[in-house]
């Protein structure tokens, strides 16, 4: 039986992968895998069971036996031994934890069944850093987003205060632009476009012109 067509869909933070991806899912009836939020989810269970992220064997091992269930409670959330951890894996705390343990190969080693899983028929929009290069090289379509850093930091502070989070713009370029870096030069499944992914610049895009590329794109796969 031949697998489950996948969208890859990945970029850097801000670039507008999850809302992309979700709004392409919810047009084609394709299941959904974000991928960044199993990073932020093993970063934030490694902060509370405080384990030394210089532990690789130790942060596997927690990876391995994380019990993480999306929807649970609510569309979009996610779930950690049953607790909702929505929001806490969203803070500054669990981006910077998600980046931090990204680097280590041996939780992403233990991620990346778990990821795997996801793929189901009608298909599966994936969204990450890694998808079109490592978790599914085969995806029928990959697309990279992208866009400047101070646009990804306006629209990320643009969210905090809509949602009546205080946030300083400068600090957060700095904190993007550092997990950036961190994300790129890592050894392990660095964040850069497949050779054979489209690259789309969502700097001066809306939303929906975006998705209706990328569903352009499918059609034409
Ligand atoms: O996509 P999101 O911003 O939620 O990802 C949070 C962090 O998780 C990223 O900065 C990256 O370090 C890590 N990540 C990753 N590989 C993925 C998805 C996310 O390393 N496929």
């Amino acid at each position: 039986m031949s697998k489950a067509p996948v969208i890859a869909i990945d970029g850097p933070s801000g670039s507008g992968k999850g809302t992309i991806a979700s709004r392409v899912a919810e047009a084609l009836g394709f299941s959904l895998l974000d991928s960044g939020a199993l990073y932020r989810v093993l970063g934030v269970a490694c902060h509370q069971h405080n384990i030394d992220l210089a532990d690789a064997a130790a942060v596997a091992k927690l990876a391995r036996r994380l019990d993480i269930q999306f929807g649970l409670s609510g569309e979009g959330s996610v779930c950690l031994d049953g607790e909702d951890v929505s929001l806490v894996i969203r803070t500054d705390l669990g981006s910077d934890m998600a980046s931090k343990v990204g680097a280590i190969e041996a939780a992403r080693e233990a991620l990346f069944a778990r990821q795997l899983d996801f793929r189901k028929a009608p298909g599966l929009v994936a969204d990450g850093r890694d998808m079109g290069t490592t978790v599914f090289p085969d995806a029928t379509l990959k697309i990279f987003l992208t866009a400047s850093a101070e646009e990804r930091a306006q629209r990320r502070y643009k969210q905090l205060i809509g949602k009546g989070i205080d946030a300083i713009l400068p600090a957060l370029l700095r904190d993007l632009k550092e997990r950036d870096r961190r994300d790129s030069e890592r050894a392990v499944s660095p964040l850069k476009p497949a050779e054979d992914a489209i690259v789309i610049d969502t700097t001066d895009l809306t939303i929906d012109q975006v998705v209706k590329q990328v569903l352009e794109h499918y059609s034409s796969a």
